[in-house]
């Protein structure tokens, strides 16, 4: 039983290793998602609010005080064996040529990026492993994060799923966004799933995020005329994506980032 469905949006409130075997072999568009990382940093309280709270910004006023927002499955080995799992699954669910594209955190100290990478290759062709460039200067102390990457892997047995001609680069540039203190902990930017899914993607196509958290994915693929399907395990994120895709905060935010093709001149400097 759906916990949100209209104009072609599906949120399933479940876990998604029980709704992924129902889905039928070879239906899906694209798989893109945002797993959780394992870091585990948000398993004992979400990281921005201890980053808020640690650096006085709460105690001053600057930060709103917020519940802690822990992320489901989000220890190193749980989150590990739910991305190899979802690589197996996408094998399976994918039609022949489309691809899973697939958040994975970007530099050390542990190199996740790499091993999630070997696995998608080992279940699906591992295909390119884009650089998203939040610009300015992330959390960290060394090295302090500046991108993140997207893994892309393609279902062998057709061409590849692709509409992004041939003047596509594989790092986009685009601001990260800063949780507010009610909102999810670790969103992606509506433009930023756009972005995936109009170079993977035709209008009518189904895309499927497994780990939906605040329904960024789906907010993406609602302006983009795309059917999606969302799982979330937490119920209180499936509250906010179902209002998020309601109310189309989708295209407030894309009007904030800009079209892409805006992006693609700043990144090269026009
Ligand atoms: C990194 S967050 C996704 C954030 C999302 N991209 C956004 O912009 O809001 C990962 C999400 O996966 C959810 N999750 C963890 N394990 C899950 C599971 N087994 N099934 C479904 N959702 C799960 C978490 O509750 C969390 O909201």
């Amino acid at each position: 039983m759906p916990y949100y469905e209209r104009d072609g949006i599906t949120i399933f409130h479940a876990d998604a290793r029980e709704m992924l075997p129902g889905i039928e072999d070879d239906s899906v568009d694209l798989v893109l998602t945002d797993p959780p990382y394992g870091h585990g940093q948000n398993n004992h309280g979400d990281l921005a609010h201890k980053w808020e709270a640690a650096l006085g910004l709460v105690s001053r006023g600057i930060a709103a005080e917020g519940d802690a927002r822990p992320i489901a499955n989000d220890d190193r080995e749980t989150a590990n064996a739910l991305v190899r799992w979802l690589f197996a699954e996408s094998r399976r669910i994918l039609k022949p040529g489309c691809c899973c594209c697939c958040c994975g955190g970007g530099g050390g100290p542990d190199p996740q990026f790499a091993r999630w990478s070997m696995w998608m290759d080992e279940a699906l062709g591992f295909k390119q492993a884009v650089v998203w460039d939040k610009g300015g200067l992330g959390l960290g102390w060394h090295y302090r994060r500046n991108y993140e990457l997207v893994l892309v892997g393609q279902k062998p047995g057709a061409p590849c799923k692709w509409y992004g001609g041939s003047a596509t680069a594989n790092v986009v540039r685009m601001h990260g966004i800063k949780p507010g203190a009610d909102d999810h902990p670790t969103p992606k930017p509506v433009a930023l799933m756009a972005w995936f899914i109009r170079l993977h993607s035709a209008i009518g196509d189904l895309v499927l995020d497994p780990f939906a958290g605040g329904g960024s994915t789906l907010a993406a693929a609602k302006l983009m005329r795309r059917k999606a399907v969302g799982i979330e395990i937490d119920e209180r994120w499936c509250e906010m994506a179902a209002r998020r895709v309601d109310r189309e905060q989708a295209c407030m935010d894309f009007a904030c980032v800009g079209p892409m093709e805006q992006q693609e001149l700043s990144w090269r400097g026009g």
